[in-house]
């Protein structure tokens, strides 16, 4: 059968750090409280001057250098984020032109945090059906734009970045030991999309609008949520908690990441955490914590990871899949 293999791996963040102290002059918070609640101690700011599609170019750029991929090999650009350039044309097409490719497909795709974990699978089913042979799936956020940053309660949460990866279609064994996306679980409910959302848009105020989240009501739900989808992706693969090498979740609250493993019986030392550098960068936090992990050698070829998002919508997912 054929399997979505990894191919290469790169990121991009923007070089200003915004840190707690920096925040703590702001408004009325501290570096106590946002470590102490969410783990983060700084995140990156876009410069005035970049788009979504500058880092999500700049993120392809580095995942195709890394595998070595020539750029004219790849016929799917999936992009997830919820911070486009425009409300049209899709960023993807931006990182397309970017790339000086002018055949194949680009579209965006739009699940929140989830948007990494919903991009790989859609470009996973697209390769499986034999239509694409090379895509690049990139998560890429400037929550900077729509965080109201008079709002204590979230403005101190999130950070901007982008992660990508070139997956190829390869026929596999059709086994667990192959390479690649051996399973994938999406999920929404979306009764559950005013806990998360963003107060404008095109067809409702014809604004941009600004983030608004009732944070407690979201972690209430988050780590049932999460732990269920996993549960789905073990019992798809007869994988346990004690085979997963890495586990390379969303990065919203280190809370929430530890809560999580623990429920799952999955070892602290298995877990890759950024969101002490990254804050919440939506779909771009996955991508950016693999890329930290395979840059540092931690993460190698053959080893079973487990990704898994959950955000506003409600959306959540979990993908397994072997390096
Ligand atoms: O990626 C998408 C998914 N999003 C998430 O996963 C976010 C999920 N939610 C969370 O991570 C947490 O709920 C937060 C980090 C957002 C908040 O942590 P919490 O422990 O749930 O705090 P809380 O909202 O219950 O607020 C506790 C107190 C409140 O004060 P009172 O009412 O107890 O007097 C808040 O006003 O902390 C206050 N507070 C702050 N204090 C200092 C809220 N934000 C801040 C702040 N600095 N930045």
């Amino acid at each position: 059968m054929t399997r979505s293999v990894v191919l290469g791996c790169g990121s991009y963040l923007p070089s200003r750090i915004l840190t707690n102290a920096d925040l703590a002059r702001k408004v009325d918070t501290s570096d106590e409280w946002i470590v102490q609640r969410t783990g983060i101690r700084e995140r990156r700011i876009a410069a005035p001057s970049e788009r979504t599609s500058d880092l999500a170019l700049a993120a392809a750029r580095a995942a195709l250098a890394d595998g070595q991929v020539d750029p004219q090999s790849i016929d799917l650009i999936v992009l997830a984020t919820s911070t486009p350039d425009n409300t049209f044309p899709a960023t993807a097409v931006s990182v397309q032109a970017g790339l000086g490719i002018t055949h194949g497909a680009a579209f965006d795709l739009q699940a929140v945090c989830s948007g990494f974990i919903f991009a790989l699978a859609a470009a996973d089913g697209f390769l499986k059906n034999g239509g694409f042979k090379r895509a690049l799936v990139i998560g890429a956020e400037t929550f900077s734009r729509i965080i109201d940053w008079s709002d204590r309660a979230t403005c101190v949460l999130f950070g901007d970045g982008a992660g990508a990866v070139v997956l190829e279609a390869v026929p596999q064994n059709g086994t667990g030991t192959d390479r690649g996306i051996l399973t994938a679980h999406l999920r929404s409910d979306g009764r559950y999309r005013d806990k998360l959302f963003v107060d404008g848009g095109p067809s409702s105020t014809g604004t941009t609008g600004h983030l608004r989240m009732e944070g407690r009501e979201v972690f209430k739900y988050a780590v049932a949520m999460i732990t269920d989808v996993i549960v789905d992706a073990f019992a798809a693969t007869g994988y346990t908690a004690a085979d997963v090498d890495w586990f390379v979740p969303h990065q919203a609250n280190k809370r929430i990441i530890e809560g999580s493993a623990q429920k799952l019986g999955i070892a602290p030392e298995k877990i890759v955490i950024t969101v002490d550098k990254h804050g919440n960068t939506s779909a771009a936090s996955i991508p950016l914590a693999l890329s930290v992990a395979v840059k540092d050698g931690r993460i190698k070829s053959g080893d079973l990871i487990l990704l898994e998002a959950m955000g506003g919508g409600f959306t959540w997912g979990a993908i397994l899949m072997r390096w």
